[in-house]
């Protein structure tokens, strides 16, 4: 229903209530008055006749009936009676209703009128109310007996007829007036608002639309721009974004800044061995490099990483299709107990995230955090080769780096992505170096973030702590003549998964998987993939699969939960005593439903190699994420990938950033841990039409909105200010330069 139709008739509503009101509160009113006005009206009649009456009385019945016919001249009276006081009629006039006889009366009065004169009474006719009064005549102060007269009250009810309709029309003229002076102030209203906000578009911005206007602009601009790259080439992948790179960028290689290595050599008895890290940065960030070429800057952690690089710490990868460089950089273990285990993972990981973890801030852990963020900002300008290059910073380990580059590269394109949430900017205040790290991220010309939550809690952070002015309208941050932008980018992953280009059917992968856990090939299967971290709601996770067992008896037995947890930063004691507290309760689970060979959960906690991890996405009934806190998480999307099938069903925690992509998972709190039960015996009833339902859409928006997209936007976004700033003077065309510049 439109909003003015319902407001009118909220209106209309209104009216009738008090019109109703305010007749009931009329009648009751005028009704009194009338039958005071009548007793007095009574009384003042035989009074004024008393003298006559007094003397007629002792005349007799003749004399009586014309001082009652006299009485009675007024029309309003229908008649009136003398009565003795023992109650003998005495007289009588033509039209007085015989109900109200002398004795009826004497007998009402000695019930409920002693002593009250006048004595009156409504009663109902046949042909209508009257009004009765018995008043005593007296002479000398001695009783003569009783006047009885009857008052015709049906004008009475004519008046009431004319009030409701006098109030009825009253209602009806002022619904009318009230709704048309509504409708004529709504479109007076719609005009002056329209037209402000035609004048605020075309550039002449008033106060009050100032905030509209930076976000329809940014709208339009974006469809537009969307609509524009859509036309050129439908969905992202890699090509397009290769070709974006070339036409935009003019061929430019980028060059990424990360610390976690995407290929990590590791020394093992049966020789080197390459692993690929269970990280969401590696899996979005991999794919984006092969189709870009240049070089990935990380920290070399792997046991035999130095054998493997060369004297400068490079190394050509992926192994057998090398597409770009990886440039490692070493680090003492003290710096990586300061840097990565101390500051980045006890101070910021839990500062950021709400899973309620203490952040830990060490003055020696932040001195090693600047001093290894130097460190790689050096190595960056080592690898660049012109005085512009594109350089893309990624995530809290490396918040000062982007000022660093600045300093030494002016004219650098700088895009740092935040992978974790930021979080309010209260919060962010209890970090020291809460200047600094805001400083540092500032030296980028882009800071992006997963959504634009983050991004306004970062401005609000800015805001808070920091000297600069914040246009509100492009979302940016001015500190003298640099500008920084803060947009969000929603992370994704690659499409399609080129891990599954060599694995077995879904089919197969159901067989193989049941097999090597040991179940029988009709089991129900569930997953959860993950790094044994406290923000994945693990514990929560395992003690859902409990509460779906108690709730749920039907899957007693034929229910299983594998959890593939790859340790993690187990240098840190909370993750040493996360991976205790998971084993024990999965223990207890276990011990509370296993029954002969059915163990409800198998934990196998050791790093997964991508293969598998995608064999256990494919094996599974059900995936359940339920992180307590987190960026995006692309575990949600890498199983919607992985389901070519299109069946299968996510369980998601409503505090994941991916919640906001996937919306046709079952979204959970995980913290409720009934509705989690529920949920994942939900997903395990779910029929099969709507399991391909919800994973088609799924499907849909994993593979639009991949992880080409998500580096194509940044890198459109960069060009574009490039150009402008070119086009404004601040920098020439690219220059080559000589590698002797780092
Ligand atoms: O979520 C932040 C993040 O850097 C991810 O990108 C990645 O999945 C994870 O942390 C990896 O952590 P680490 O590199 O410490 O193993």
């Amino acid at each position: 229903m439109p909003r003015l139709l319902r407001f009118l008739l909220l209106l209309l509503c209104g009216l009738a209530l008090i019109t109703a009101v305010g007749y009931v509160a009329l009648t009751r009113t005028t009704h009194r008055w009338f039958e005071t006005d009548l007793r007095a009206r009574s009384l003042f009649v035989v009074t004024a006749t008393k003298q006559l009456l007094a003397r007629n009385w002792e005349i007799g019945r003749e004399g009586l009936v014309d001082a009652l016919e006299d009485i009675t001249r007024d029309e309003r009276v229908m008649g009136a009676a003398a009565c003795s006081l023992d109650g003998q009629r005495l007289a009588v006039t033509a039209a007085y209703p015989l109900d109200f006889g002398c004795r009826w009366v004497l007998a009402r009065l000695s019930q409920e009128g002693e002593g009250t004169d006048p004595w009156t009474t409504t009663e109902e006719l046949p042909g209508g109310r009257v009004h009765l009064s018995a008043i005593t005549v007296t002479t000398e102060g001695k009783p003569l007996g009783r006047v009885l007269l009857v008052h015709d009250l049906s004008y009475l009810e004519r008046r009431e007829a004319t009030t409701r309709n006098l109030l009825l029309v009253a209602f009806f003229v002022l619904s009318l007036g009230a709704a048309t002076i509504t409708m004529i102030a709504e479109r007076l209203a719609f005009r002056v608002w329209t037209s402000e906000l035609r004048r605020a578009l075309s550039g002449e911005v008033t106060r009050d639309f100032k905030p509209l206007v930076g976000d329809v602009r940014a709208l339009v601009e974006r469809l537009a721009s969307e609509r524009d790259r859509e036309a050129r080439g439908g969905n992202w992948n890699p090509e397009r974004l290769r070709s974006t790179l070339t036409t935009h960028l003019e061929g430019e290689r980028v060059i990424i800044l990360a610390n976690r290595e995407p290929y990590i050599h590791e020394k093992t008895p049966d020789g080197v061995k390459v692993l690929h890290p269970a990280s969401g940065l590696v899996t979005a960030l991999e794919p984006v490099m092969r189709a870009c070429s240049g070089v990935w800057v990380a920290h070399g952690s792997g046991s035999a990483d130095k054998q493997t690089s060369d004297a400068r710490g490079h190394v050509k990868v992926p192994p057998g299709e090398e597409s770009y460089s990886l440039r490692r950089v070493w680090l003492s273990d003290a710096e990586e107990n300061g840097y990565y285990y101390g500051f980045s993972n006890e101070g910021l990981w839990p500062l950021c995230h709400v899973a309620h973890a203490r952040p830990v801030f060490r003055a020696e852990d932040w001195e090693h955090y600047v001093r290894v963020n130097r460190k790689f900002a050096d190595a960056v300008c080592e690898e660049v080769d012109t005085e512009d290059p594109i350089i893309l910073v990624q995530d809290y380990h490396f918040a000062l780096a982007p000022r660093m580059i600045r300093e030494r590269l002016p004219r650098a394109t700088i895009l740092t992505f935040w992978h974790i949430p930021w979080p309010s900017a209260e919060r962010i205040g209890i970090c020291p170096w809460r200047e600094e790290i805001i400083s540092g991220l500032l030296g980028s010309s882009i800071v992006g973030f997963h959504t634009q939550q983050h991004c306004n809690n970062f401005i609000d952070a800015v805001d808070t702590f920091m000297e600069s002015r914040i246009d509100r309208e492009a979302n940016a941050i001015v500190q003298g003549a640099r500008r920084s932008l803060v947009r969000p980018y929603p992370i994704s992953i690659e499409w399609p998964v080129h891990w599954l280009e060599s694995l077995p059917s879904v089919g197969e992968c159901r067989v193989s998987v049941r097999k090597e856990l040991g179940l029988p090939a009709d089991a129900l299967l569930g997953v959860g993939i993950d790094r044994l971290d406290y923000t994945k709601g693990i514990e929560e996770r395992l003690q859902a699969v409990d509460e779906l067992l108690t709730r749920h008896p039907e899957f007693r037995g034929r229910f299983t939960f594998a959890q593939l947890a790859a340790p993690s930063r187990t240098k840190i004691a909370r993750y040493r005593e996360l991976n205790d507290r998971v084993e024990a309760l999965a223990d207890e689970i276990n011990a509370r439903w296993g029954k002969d060979d059915y163990r409800p959960i198998i934990l196998l906690r050791s790093h997964h190699e991508p293969p598998t991890v995608f064999r256990y996405y494919r094996a599974a009934e059900l995936c359940y994420v339920s992180s307590l806190h987190d960026g995006m998480n692309l575990v949600a999307k890498e199983f919607v990938a992985a389901r070519d099938d299109e069946l299968g069903v996510l369980v998601l925690s409503q505090f994941t950033g991916a919640a906001r992509d996937l919306t046709e998972a079952l979204i959970v709190n995980p913290y409720d841990l009934g509705q989690a039960g529920d949920a994942l015996a939900a997903a395990l009833r779910m029929p099969e039409d709507e399991q391909r339902e919800r994973m088609c859409s799924m499907r849909r928006m994993v593979s639009e909105f991949n992880v080409y997209r998500w580096a194509g936007r940044m890198l459109v976004d960069a060009a574009e200010l490039r150009r402008r700033e070119r086009v404004s003077g601040r920098l020439s065309a690219p220059t080559v330069l000589t590698r002797a510049m780092g």
